[in-house]
């Protein structure tokens, strides 16, 4: 079993951040909203909270599923929060999605959130269980929550084997990261190991295909 290589937290630089924001990820990040769906079909809206936002595929995607809910999206790289603004303006959608650039560790919000989403944050996170920690302090017992990120594969071989077979015509800078993100990824046991500790099993740990997996559920 590979060790985890950690890479570094935020993706502050201009052309990683560009490299990102134009690659096609809207298979992925619809499947993401249409998968908070499938597991909360009750929920119609509220305080929807995104940590980890990026360029604001999904705010924007969860905002056109649900109109009603007012959402906060989070990210602490300037150049992604940047990418975000514009493609939240282009959207017609600046005044329903707030943007705050500030690391989920130290963001206050100004109310819990209903329901918390983040996807591909945690593998950039040095240690995971501070994750979960403000999770559990950023939403409402009861919110719905989904996390979901890069499964770890078993060694560097495989790493570059799924580089090749989902990103080979991508940014050299995109497969170069999508690489190290791999590397720095977690697998499923590490999860249920950290939602054991952190007193979250209840949370539904999911492996949907070859390189994800998914948290969901209700927050105690
Ligand atoms: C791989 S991107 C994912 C973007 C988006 N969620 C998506 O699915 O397209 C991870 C993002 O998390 C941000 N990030 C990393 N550590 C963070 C932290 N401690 N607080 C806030 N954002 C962070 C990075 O700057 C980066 O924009």
């Amino acid at each position: 079993m590979m060790k985890r290589v950690l890479e570094p937290e935020l993706m502050d630089d201009a052309a990683q951040a560009r490299a990102y924001a134009k690659a096609d990820f809207s298979e992925e990040n619809q499947g993401f909203v249409d998968r908070f769906r499938d597991y909360f079909p009750d929920w119609t809206g509220g305080h929807a909270v995104d940590l980890g936002c990026g360029p604001g595929d999904i705010p924007i995607r969860f905002h056109r599923a649900y109109p009603a809910a007012r959402v906060t999206a989070v990210d602490a790289s300037r150049p992604m929060l940047d990418l975000a603004a514009a493609a939240i303006a282009q959207a017609g959608l600046t005044d329903q999605i707030a943007l705050r650039c500030e690391r989920f560790q130290s963001i206050v919000l100004p109310e819990q959130a209903d329901a918390l989403l983040s996807n591909s944050l945690l593998h950039h996170v040095p240690n995971p269980l501070q994750f979960w920690f403000r999770l559990k302090q950023l939403a409402k017992p009861g919110a719905c929550i989904l996390v979901m990120d890069l499964l770890r594969p078993d060694s560097p071989e495989a790493a570059q084997a799924l580089v090749e077979q989902y990103a080979a015509d991508e940014d050299p800078i995109l497969k170069r990261d999508f690489y190290h993100s791999l590397l720095a990824a977690f697998t499923e046991d590490d999860v249920a190991a950290q939602l054991a500790e952190m007193n979250l099993s209840r949370l539904l740990i999911d492996v949907p295909d070859d390189r994800h997996w998914v948290v969901g559920g209700i927050i105690p």
